[in-house]
């Protein structure tokens, strides 16, 4: 039986913590996700960074030219996220969304999920997966960052082993790869992750 797991009040969390001290937190474009870009050669078009938190991600990939919208169900983080972009000079559209009662009423060429999917209850993941389908156009991606199986400490997210990815996402998604990674942030050592190419059916 998979172990439940307990999470904090989000925009708590971001009110009372520095996000350079959360263990998600990369600067840099997380690396599998410039990888699979480049792999695929997606180089423009319209990006959701679902879940976007200290917004990181939203602001290295509006850097490449990506037309990026960030969504965090957290106020407090969008709020701190629109100022780095802002700060910046940079064009991101940050709105605070709930993704199981979201405003988006769009089509995005990709959607990024760093660490967004691996919180949610087990009973929500089909939910997610038909909330996202709809979020992207016919063949285009989600590229998603979750925890994996491999990861041994307690605390923390869920954890996935690609077998559960691909019967998760493998209705609605054409599973193209599932690596084995890790998950860079703050941490030391990094957890271990796993980052899936899934392109919409
Ligand atoms: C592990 S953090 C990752 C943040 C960011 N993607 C990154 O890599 O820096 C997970 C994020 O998911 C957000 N989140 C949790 N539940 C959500 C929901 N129902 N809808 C949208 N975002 C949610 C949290 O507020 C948090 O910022």
């Amino acid at each position: 039986m998979t172990q439940q797991r307990e999470f904090p009040n989000w925009n708590n969390l971001y009110q009372e913590r520095q996000v350079e001290t959360m263990p998600w937190y990369n600067l840099d474009l997380d690396a599998d996700l410039e990888q699979a870009l480049t792999k695929l050669q997606i180089n423009s078009g319209t990006v959701l960074d679902l879940g976007t938190g200290p917004g990181t991600q939203a602001i290295a990939l509006a850097k490449k030219g990506f037309r990026v919208t960030g969504t965090d169900i957290s106020e407090a983080a969008i709020i701190q996220a629109e100022s780095k972009a802002q700060a910046e000079g940079l064009d991101i559209i940050f709105k605070q969304d709930d993704i199981f009662n979201s405003n988006l009423n769009q089509e995005f060429d990709f959607v990024f999920d760093r660490g967004c999917f691996h919180v949610f209850h087990p009973d929500l993941r089909q939910d997610y997966v038909r909330i996202v389908h709809n979020l992207i156009q016919p063949t285009g991606y989600l590229f998603l960052k979750c925890f994996s199986h491999l990861e041994t400490r307690e605390e923390g997210p869920y954890r996935f082993t690609p077998e559960e990815i691909r019967k998760i996402f493998g209705d609605r998604f054409n599973v193209v790869s599932i690596k084995e990674t890790v998950y860079q942030g703050t941490v030391n050592p990094l957890p271990k992750a796993l980052f899936s190419i899934l392109e919409r059916i």
